[in-house]
Formats: C-alpha cells, structure tokens, sequence
C-alpha cells in the first residue's frame, strides 16, 4: 500500500531553532515532508541555518503574503502550515481558506501572555515580572485574534525566583525541542 506522504509548509520570522529542530524530526523515512520553508525576512538566521538541508525557500512582503501566497499552498497540496517563531499576523484570507490547518507554538502557558507584541523575550520578561511560578509553551491553532485559537498542547516548567531572562528563555526552548515536532505529527494524523 502506498504511504500518503503529508506536507508542511514552515514560516519563521527569526533564527529558526525550531524549524531546523522540526526539519530533522521529519527526515527522509518519516512520512511528513517540509516542503517550504517561507518568512517575511530575507535577512532572518533560519535562512542561513537551513541551507544545509535543501529545501526550499521563499521570502514575501505583506502584499505577497495577503494575496499570492495562498497558490503556493495550494501547489503544494499542503495539509499544515506551521508557525515556528512567525511575527507577522496571519491575513484573514488565508485563516477561512485553511480552517484549523494553521498552528502556531507560542513561548507562554496561553491565555497568559499573549497578545500583539508578544513574542520571544518579551514574553518571558513578562513571566518574570509577574512573579508567576510557571510558564510554558502553548501549541494553538492560528485564528484572527494573536494566541486566541483553541489550543491543541501545553507542556509548563517551573519558574524560580533567581531565573534569569537566559534561564527561563532556556526551559521554554527545550520544552518546544522536546514536544513541538512530536505534536505537529500527532495533529496531521488527526487531520
Ligand atoms: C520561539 O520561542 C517561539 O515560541 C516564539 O519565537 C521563538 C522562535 O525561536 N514565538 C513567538 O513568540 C510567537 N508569538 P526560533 O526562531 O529559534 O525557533
């Protein structure tokens, strides 16, 4: 019987840790492809980081991105798009053609500390402020409100007086190595 191979697309807006950490899970033996790996910055270090691994690339600007980019999904027969440390919002148009097929991880045990403006270490500087005693990674489902989409997976670790911005910015990031490649395979065998 043939294995139906399912296909991802990955944006990322910044160093892209995470896409290479997924890009890896999903080697040449699994049955999940990354397809493209696309974002808003040409000059973002994902770029250079994923040059080892020949897949392939786009960079869009905001017009690109609301009106061309729907065909390059569909020329890919994509099933998800992954948001992997992606900072722009994702246009209206492209949430109602794709329901529930846009996921994206956020650094935080969401509904707390999300919102416009929130993002990589601007969240955990909020954690730290507010003295709360976890945080985490909250995998959602993208809608037209930043961080409000049902969430499909949180995993917390704890938060200890003297943690620095550094440390907690560490345990976020491992907790996101650890789950994240595993979760987006679970959630495409769902879908
Ligand atoms: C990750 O921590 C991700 O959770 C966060 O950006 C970082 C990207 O790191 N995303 C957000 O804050 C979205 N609001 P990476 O580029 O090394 O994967």
């Amino acid at each position: 019987m043939k294995t139906t191979i399912k296909k991802i697309i990955l944006l990322a807006s910044g160093s892209g840790s995470n896409v290479e950490n997924i890009i890896k899970y999903f080697d040449k033996s699994s049955n999940v492809e990354v397809v493209l790996v696309a974002g808003n910055n040409k000059n973002a270090y994902v770029f250079e980081r994923i040059k080892p691994y020949n897949i392939e690339t786009l960079v869009f600007d905001k017009l690109y991105f609301k009106e061309k980019f729907i065909n390059i999904i569909d020329q890919n027969n994509t099933d998800l798009i992954v948001l992997a440390g992606f900072l722009w919002k994702i246009p209206e148009s492209l949430i109602e053609r794709y329901p529930n097929k846009i996921i994206n991880i956020h650094p935080s045990l969401l509904p707390r500390f999300g919102g416009k403006g929130m993002y990589g270490n601007n969240v955990h500087k909020a954690v730290i402020n507010s003295k709360v005693k976890k945080t985490g990674i909250s995998i959602h489902l993208v809608n037209n409100e930043y961080d409000e989409g049902n969430i499909i997976f949180q995993a917390e670790t704890s938060v200890h007086p003297e943690d620095t911005l550094a440390v907690i910015e560490r345990k976020v990031q491992s907790l996101e190595k650890e789950h994240f490649p595993r979760v987006i395979k679970e959630y495409l065998s769902k879908i």
